[in-house]
């Protein structure tokens, strides 16, 4: 039941479109801009810093406060299994909330500043890995689509090679493998562009195909 309650719980707080209402507030319809994405690499392309910081922000934060919420209110009482799955059912549910939120017809973000969330609340390690590898690609190749599929592809190597004494390796590394799948899924485009070299560098205009 409370693993129920926890994936319910981390969909509705992962499906809030915080990149959406953000620009929104600001008088911008984000989906007319850029790649049409809610997330924090499109929020950057209307040229306003701050705005994509606190898409960053609060995209990746709402991913871990599901996890770090049922956590605390979920697992308490829990035989160990439950307990590990509530916490993976926070996650998965935050990030298919972002993804696929049913306020928007299901046609959410592709879901990275979450990731990074749920992954630092699950294993801090492996989230500052997964944010060590975007940035060494980011800061290399200067696409952020690029960074992010690199991450997620080692996401679930690191998770299952130090999966903590909570966390059993091959159930880590399989709720990774769940979220790079996704993830993938919902970057096609930007491997199309990548592929024909059309996708745009960090902080350059819209896509051009
Ligand atoms: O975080 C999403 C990023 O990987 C790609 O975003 O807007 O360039 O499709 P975008």
């Amino acid at each position: 039941m409370n693993f129920l309650i926890a994936t319910v719980l981390g969909y509705l707080l992962g499906s809030i479109p915080f990149g959406l209402l953000l620009t929104r507030a600001v008088g911008i319809d984000i989906r007319a801009v850029g790649s049409g994405n809610i997330g924090a690499t499109n929020v950057l392309r209307t040229g306003n810093r701050w705005l994509a910081a606190a898409t960053l922000l609060l995209d990746a934060g709402k991913g871990a406060a599901a996890v770090l919420l049922a956590r605390y209110f979920l697992v308490p009482g829990a035989e160990p299994l439950q307990a590990e799955f509530i916490v993976y059912g926070a996650g998965i549910g935050a990030f298919f909330g972002h993804v696929f939120p049913v306020w928007l017809g299901f046609k959410g973000g592709k879901g990275v500043a979450t990731y990074i969330g749920v992954l630092l609340a699950w294993n801090w390690v492996v989230g500052l890995i997964f944010c060590a590898v975007w940035l060494l690609i980011a800061v290399a190749r200067r696409f952020s689509s690029l960074a992010a599929l690199t991450a997620a592809a080692t996401a679930p190597v690191f998770a299952y090679a130090l999966a903590g004494t909570d966390m059993q390796g091959f159930t880590f590394a399989a709720a990774c493998a769940l979220l790079s799948f996704v993830l993938y899924f919902k970057h096609w485009q930007n491997i199309r562009r990548l592929w024909n070299g059309t996708e745009p560098k960090i902080g350059s205009e819209k896509p051009k195909a």
